[in-house]
């Protein structure tokens, strides 16, 4: 008698409590058989079961091994293909010479159909694993045309070379007069903001090279890509000529400061990295001339890109300043950097000439 109205007194008194508590586990009973839960409580261990074929699902069963949820969710699905092996030192899908096409009417589009392996201009070999990471880097302005060919060419080329690679394209912003080496300097500095690349190709606009045996990868030392160009009957320029296409490791280019950035309009530039190589008793290698072999696109000479008068002079107090003329003194603002499928586009404010 004394028992029951104590129960119905504390029924009355606590019943929103006890509603509290129904609802919560009413909750919880929910949560724990809706797929959400188990990205809430991730980190915590739940129960695995390995089937035959090595997949691994979530179980309650018997007999099961414990794992962090994390593990579970981050790989749901192991990949059980073998592990990659390394790209082979020679590539077995290189062609050797190439019958080049410029078709007036080719588009961006077309290009872009002709290599959805690529996205945000970046590239890995679907097989194995690329025996260098390299970082194409052009230089560019009002070249739309020029750049539309190369990119047509190249990326089927670095593609059968089985490289791992990024094309970037520097574009200076404004009408001021042209720095191919300044734009060089700032395309290594912001391609290494995306990845350690082993190796950097500096690579003119209107080059298109002719034979896939022409490696885009770094070498021991310095490596100039053209040897001859059919503008000027295949045959090296000069002896010292390491100008259109340069191969160097992210090293060999640190340890000479990079280009220097006092070289605007045509010219010199090239020379005066030839300078800063020789300075650190590097030595410039170049594959066979049969090999090393480029199309230039015929083009007049740019407005804004005018011969560098200068350039005697200043290759002349080369030894003295390479030091404090380079990477390590590259001012310049970054006023966009785009991703369309197939080149990283990166326009830059590199400045004027001090007069
Ligand atoms: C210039 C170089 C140029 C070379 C070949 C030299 O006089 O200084 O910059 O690459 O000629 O045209």
């Amino acid at each position: 008698m004394g028992v029951c109205p104590a129960v119905s007194m504390f029924f009355r008194k606590c019943k929103y409590m006890i509603l509290l508590l129904l609802s919560v586990s009413i909750l919880a009973w929910y949560a724990t058989f809706s797929g959400e839960t188990v990205k809430a409580i991730q980190g915590t261990l739940l129960p695995v079961q390995t089937l035959a074929d090595n997949t691994e699902v979530l179980s309650g069963g018997e007999g099961n091994s414990w794992r962090s949820v994390t593990q579970v969710f981050s790989n749901p699905l192991p990949d059980t293909s073998p592990p990659k092996q390394s790209c082979p030192e020679k590539s077995p899908l290189l062609q050797g010479a190439l019958n080049l096409t410029f078709e007036d009417s080719l588009t961006l589009k077309e290009v872009e159909s002709e290599n959805s392996g690529v996205a945000e201009g970046q590239y890995q070999p679907p097989d194995c694993l690329a025996q260098q990471s390299v970082a194409i880097l052009i230089p560019h302005r009002n070249r739309e045309k020029h750049l539309l060919y190369l990119l047509h060419h190249l990326h089927p080329f670095l593609q059968r070379q089985q490289l791992h690679y990024s094309i970037y394209v520097i574009h200076q912003a404004g009408e001021v007069t042209f720095n191919r080496a300044k734009l060089l300097n700032v395309g290594y500095l912001e391609a290494l903001k995306d990845y350690d690349w082993d190796c950097f190709i500096f690579h003119d606009v209107d080059l298109v090279p002719e034979n896939d045996y022409n490696l885009y990868k770094c070498d021991q030392q310095p490596k100039h890509l053209v040897v001859g160009r059919n503008a000027t009957g295949y045959k090296l320029r000069y002896k010292g000529y390491f100008g259109g296409v340069t191969a160097m490791t992210k090293d060999q280019f640190h340890k000479v400061n990079g280009f220097s950035n006092t070289y605007w309009g045509w010219g010199g530039e090239d020379d005066d990295l030839r300078i800063r190589v020789e300075l650190q008793k590097m030595e410039i290698i170049r594959p066979p001339p049969l090999i090393a072999r480029y199309t230039m696109v015929f083009h007049k000479r740019d407005s804004g890109n005018e011969i560098n008068k200068d350039r005697m002079r200043l290759l002349a107090r080369t030894p003295k300043v390479w030091r404090k003329d380079g990477l390590n003194t590259c001012s310049y603002s970054t006023l966009s950097v785009e991703r369309p499928p197939l080149y990283i586009n990166v326009t830059v404010d590199i400045g004027e000439p001090m007069h």
